[in-house]
């Protein structure tokens, strides 16, 4: 079973979104305007390099390898730049970048220090790199390993752990900053809205579990939802900042 970002793209903005809260976390680290050159490495539809270019003015760049989720992210925004590439090529020059951000894509990278060596290429000195992710701890924590407990265990092994991340970074002789979390521990209220996006199949592992567990987990998340919302915590999410010296 494989993830097909170019049929993905057809239902992503369906039922994905940037988080605000990203948005902001990233404006307090880095200094961004009209003169700042941002990568959003792995942009997808563009949803974050969309906002972010709204909120700051900077010019925004996004790469990605899927033409399906970069025709949709065109669409969005004609002042974002969106160029084919990937971990091994990101058509740009040498430290052309201030920053360069990823989020929920490096669980996607085959090899970690080739994709930080490439990033390394084209960020300046002193530009700093921020990988939005989930920790191991966090993907268990997941609401809905409830009703699909196999997705924890693919992630886990789709996902590199935090520690992963910080020493392959550490190999491609980035300077590592800090691990922050975000949005953890939270309560919210789940109801229709997330049944939609698992009807969708809105998160790449819903494509690699077997459609057995798949189909009873939606079942029973849709019989216990019926019932009333249900109010859960966040697991939420680590950035893992770097900066090139
Ligand atoms: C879950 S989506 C995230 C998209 C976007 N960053 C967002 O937050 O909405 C993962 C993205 O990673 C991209 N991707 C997959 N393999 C990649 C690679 N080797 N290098 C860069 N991006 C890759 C996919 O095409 C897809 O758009």
């Amino acid at each position: 079973m494989e993830v097909d970002y170019n049929k993905i793209s057809r239902q992503y903005d369906d039922v994905r979104s940037a988080d605000l809260k990203l948005i902001s976390l990233f404006s307090e680290e880095v200094e961004m305007n009209e003169n700042t050159r941002i990568l959003d490495f792995g942009c997808g539809t563009g949803n974050y390099a969309d906002k972010l270019q709204k909120v700051t003015g900077a010019k925004i760049y996004g790469v990605d390898p899927s033409d399906g989720m970069r025709e949709k992210a065109k669409a969005k925004n004609s002042n974002v730049v969106f160029y084919k590439g990937n971990d091994k090529n990101i058509p740009f020059d040498n430290n052309f970048f201030h920053f360069i951000y990823m989020t929920d894509v490096i669980h996607h990278i085959p090899e970690i220090r080739v994709m930080f060596n490439e990033l390394k290429r084209v960020l300046k000195s002193n530009g700093k790199i921020c990988i939005a992710t989930q920790s191991h701890t966090q993907i268990e924590k997941r609401f809905y390993v409830k009703y699909f407990p196999t997705t924890a265990k693919v992630d886990k092994e789709r996902y590199p752990d935090i520690e992963k991340i910080i020493s392959s970074g550490k190999e491609e002789n980035l300077e590592y900053i800090n691990s922050v979390t975000y949005c953890d521990n939270q309560l919210v209220k789940v109801g229709k809205e997330f049944v939609n996006l698992v009807e969708r199949k809105g998160y790449s592992m819903f494509h690699l579990i077997e459609d057995s567990e798949y189909k009873q987990g939606l079942r029973r998340l849709k019989s216990e939802i019926k019932e009333k919302e249900l109010e859960l915590e966040t697991a939420g999410g680590t950035l893992v900042w770097f900066k090139k010296k």
